[in-house]
């Protein structure tokens, strides 16, 4: 089966990290720092914090924001759930903004409407989680008006956009944004197996997160609440979790990093083909925002299923059937059991749903060859041009 996304790991990965392995710290020492020092030169941003997955990363960066009980998370429907649940984890309630049918990201339109209404019903959000799905960017800028006038924070989750870039700022610099979030999942543009990182640019924030990320403990002494006991005195100033992410991943992570745009620009020149051989088939091509260099960790297609014979599942199945490892991205988050007992609904968020209906995520990893993309190629054709 080939694969729709995979890690590339090289020797000098496997020795990243069976030189920690030989060395004196599994956690806690040098390579976290030197992994965060490669996300901050990648990025521009003036602080980052390394953990254990971006599920942790939105976690914290919501409890720095000062989200909790009595406030509101609105995100895109067509995202991990996730970049939704961690508006539920610190007790906030969670709402939707449909996407633009184009983009497939949050629609800045539908945010614009949904937050003049709530400004009347006085429900506005507190912070704004807005994710650069495939990796191609939102639109910054309008969602950055919008949280200037409306008064919410904004989280950008650059998940699926590391190495991309926004009118020509690095992804992730958190130029319009208080947050940017990243995961290093193996299916992800870069990895460290399991791993995320918050970013900001704002002191107040970082101290949070580094707090929030290992047990609300501090050695700092500036930061302490009594007259520090020196030695190996510590407090606990805030309840915080154990987020760390260990030496070994950040290894591996710091050795990935020196291969971010290699690994873009591999997945450009992947895409580039499947644009020109893919162009006479029925169905739509990814959109690219003017501006923008998407992080293209995933390729959507979109079946026009008025030209084709089959269904959505059947096409689905058949090119897994025939060893495309193809998969959806994403089952709209206000469908899920979970939050259609909070009352969503199908209807809720049109274009979500609609985009559901015949979307597919075709193969695209650095390591893949073009004989594999070839053969997604020549199967897709089969499967899509016979009865
Ligand atoms: C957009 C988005 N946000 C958040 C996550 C969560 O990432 P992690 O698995 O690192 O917690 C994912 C993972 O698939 C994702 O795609």
């Amino acid at each position: 089966m080939i694969p729709y996304g995979r890690q590339d790991i090289t020797q000098a990965d496997v020795d990243a990290i069976s030189d920690v392995l030989n060395s004196d710290f599994l956690t806690q020492g040098p390579q976290v720092p030197a992994f965060e020092v490669s996300l901050m030169s990648a990025t521009g941003a003036k602080f980052a914090f390394a953990v254990n997955s971006a599920t942790s990363a939105l976690h914290i960066a919501c409890l720095a924001l000062g989200l909790g009980k009595g406030d509101v998370l609105w995100t895109s429907p067509i995202t991990f759930v996730a970049s939704a649940n961690c508006g539920l984890y610190c007790g906030a309630s969670v709402d939707f903004v449909d996407i633009d049918p184009a983009s497939y990201n949050l629609c800045p339109i539908a945010l614009e409407e949904k937050l003049k209404f709530a400004r009347l019903n006085g429900s506005l959000p507190k912070v704004v989680v807005a994710v650069h799905l495939c990796g191609q960017p939102c639109d910054m800028k309008a969602i950055h008006a919008l949280s200037v006038e409306y008064g919410f924070k904004v989280i950008e989750d650059v998940s699926h956009a590391i190495g991309g870039r926004y009118l020509n700022q690095p992804i992730g610099s958190c130029e319009y944004s208080d947050i940017t979030v990243f995961s290093f999942h193996p299916v992800k543009i870069v990895t460290t197996a399991e791993g995320g990182a918050a970013l900001t640019n704002d002191k107040a924030l970082a101290y949070k997160m580094a707090l929030y990320r290992s047990h609300g403990i501090t050695r700092d002494e500036a930061l302490m609440e009594n007259v520090s006991q020196g030695g190996s005195y510590y407090e606990q100033v805030d309840l915080g979790f154990n987020y760390r992410m260990t030496e070994l991943q950040a290894a591996l992570g710091v050795s990935q990093m020196t291969r971010l745009s290699e690994f873009v620009k591999a997945r450009h020149q992947l895409a580039e083909r499947y644009y020109e051989k893919l162009a006479d088939l029925p169905i739509t091509l990814p959109y690219q925002l003017p501006g923008t260099y998407s992080g293209l960790h995933l390729f959507v297609i979109r079946l026009n299923l008025g030209k084709i014979s089959k269904t959505h599942k059947e096409v689905f199945d058949e090119l897994r059937a025939n060893g495309i490892g193809v998969n959806v991205h994403y089952i709209p988050v206000h469908l899920q059991p979970y939050y259609q007992r909070m009352g969503f609904k199908n209807g809720d968020f049109p274009n979500a749903e609609s985009y559901y209906t015949n979307a597919i995520s075709l193969p695209m990893f650095h390591a893949m060859t073009y004989e594999q993309q070839n053969e997604v190629i020549r199967v897709l054709t089969n499967v899509i041009i016979s009865e």
